[in-house]
């Protein structure tokens, strides 16, 4: 048991309360991020006199020597340390004895431990935007590929309106695009370093907390020590947006699941995304995209949990603000791994075309059209309703399409119906006349395609 503390207590810590209370088997994914902001602050101590210059030198060389160690292997963090904190401060004190004792001079582990969380979750907020920036781009490019592919738009999973594979990827597009947003929204929000807030009520020691966030690429120092250390929102906030995001990877691979399946074969998911059964040789199954779904109840799990932890704590630092560590790390490791599949499995997608231009043209998906050219000819709106569920009713009794009506079985039905029927409500005419700002005309995706590909090329920059 290495403990930073013990000098009041008469008595060794219970082994049980010891492995209750350590969160090294958790808290080492950051000890990059720890070290990271053990050195800046050794830093700042060193250009306000607290430590010399010499006593600054051997601590930096210390903090680099231990994560080369720990990199490459040679030095194990065990169980043997309460926390992170713990081993770094132990291990530096080991290597170069006096000086690494006055390394927290000026700083608790609630703000330490604030630092690394902060610093862990925007590491992993710039990894995200990394894949959902990069799945954006797989979107668009289907798009692009697919402004004239013709398929059925749903809605209560019915065939509605027909409209291209390109609006359909359009919607998908959207919704990355905010979640891209959020994430750098969080980003920009949590930004400010709470380093320096110590325990919770400052130092008083002469910290420079202004030069300790510029060296860690914060936009500021935290402004209430409190809070600094008893703020988990971005936490949260960065959650919600993972949940968010497995949301719509959810709802992405339940339409690939399902137009994957046997009746509706819209797609065929690439040999590499799929896999097969042990004991029906024919099956090839869409598991991909069931574990993307399925992984999402742990990203909403994490959320809830770290909610409800949160919901009851008073100022300031309280232990149970341990909890937002494992499940946030298992959330974004999955959140991770999902977008990075989901990617590479649509990315590899095969859309069968034809087979999606002929559902779109079967299930009356041109109704809406048929009662808009009555409309255009006079016919008020309820009136061409009506007229058009009669036109529906006698296909259905005869089993053809509409296009497959004769223009003598229209008229018997309303003789407003010419020629230029067959035309209104041909499928290219359908979608084509859609050319409202955010529908599905190919000239509209076209130029939504062209911004899309704008804002990923300046983001590119940035
Ligand atoms: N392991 C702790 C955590 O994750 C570090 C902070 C400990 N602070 C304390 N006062 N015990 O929150």
């Amino acid at each position: 048991m290495a403990q930073l503390w013990g000098g009041r207590f008469t008595k060794e810590t219970d082994q049980l309360v010891y492995n209750f209370n350590a969160s090294i088997g958790f808290d080492q994914k950051f000890y990059e991020q720890d070290i990271r902001g053990s050195m800046a602050h050794v830093k700042m101590l060193a250009r306000q006199g607290i430590l010399t210059e010499q006593e600054k030198e051997q601590i930096l060389e210390g903090l680099e020597g231990i994560v080369k160690d720990v990199k490459e292997g040679t030095l194990e963090i065990t169980a043997e340390y309460e926390d992170i904190h713990s081993f770094v401060e132990a291990n530096l004190i080991e290597r170069i004895g006096d000086a690494g004792k006055k390394l927290h001079t000026g700083r608790s582990r609630n703000d330490q431990v604030a630092l690394d969380m902060k610093l862990y979750v925007r590491d992993e907020i710039d990894e995200l935007k990394e894949l959902v920036f990069h799945l954006l781009g797989t979107i668009n490019h289907i798009m692009e590929e697919n402004l004239e592919t013709y398929m059925p738009g749903f809605t209560h999973l019915q065939k509605a309106q027909p409209l291209t594979l390109a609006h359909h990827m359009g919607a998908y597009y959207e919704m990355f695009y905010r979640d891209y947003g959020r994430l750098k929204d969080i980003r920009e929000r949590m930004n400010y370093c709470p380093l320096g807030a110590g325990a919770l009520a400052g130092t008083t020691y002469p910290l420079d907390r202004e030069y300790t966030a510029q060296l860690l690429e914060f936009k500021g120092a935290t402004r209430n020590s409190m809070d600094s250390v008893s703020d988990r929102d971005y936490v949260i906030e960065l959650l919600s947006a993972m949940a968010t995001i497995m949301m719509h990877l959810s709802r992405f691979s339940e339409e690939i699941i399902i137009w994957n399946s046997n009746e509706y074969q819209f797609v065929e998911i690439d040999d590499g995304y799929s896999t097969g059964s042990s004991i029906m040789p024919q099956k090839k199954n869409p598991d991909i995209a069931e574990l993307v779904r399925g992984k999402t109840g742990r990203v909403y799990g994490a959320l809830m949990s770290i909610l409800t932890t949160m919901k009851g704590l008073p100022l300031a630092y309280n232990k149970d603000m341990q909890e937002d560590k494992e499940l946030t790390f298992d959330a974004i490791d999955t959140t991770k791994g999902c977008l990075a599949l989901f990617d590479g499995m649509l990315a590899t997608l095969q859309f069968k075309k034809d087979v999606m231009e002929r559902s779109a043209r079967n299930g009356f998906t041109n109704a809406t059209d048929a009662a808009d050219y009555l409309v255009n000819h006079g016919v008020p709106f309820r009136d061409a309703h009506g007229i058009v569920g009669r036109l529906v009713l006698f296909c259905l009794e005869k089993g053809i399409s509409l296009d497959e009506m004769t223009l003598d079985e229209y008229k018997n039905i309303s003789p407003v119906f010419e020629e230029d029927i067959y035309e209104a409500i041909s499928l290219k005419t359908c979608v084509e006349k859609r050319v409202t700002k955010g529908a599905p005309g190919p000239a509209v995706m076209k130029e939504t395609v062209e911004e899309n590909k704008r804002f990923l090329e300046e983001e590119r920059k940035k």
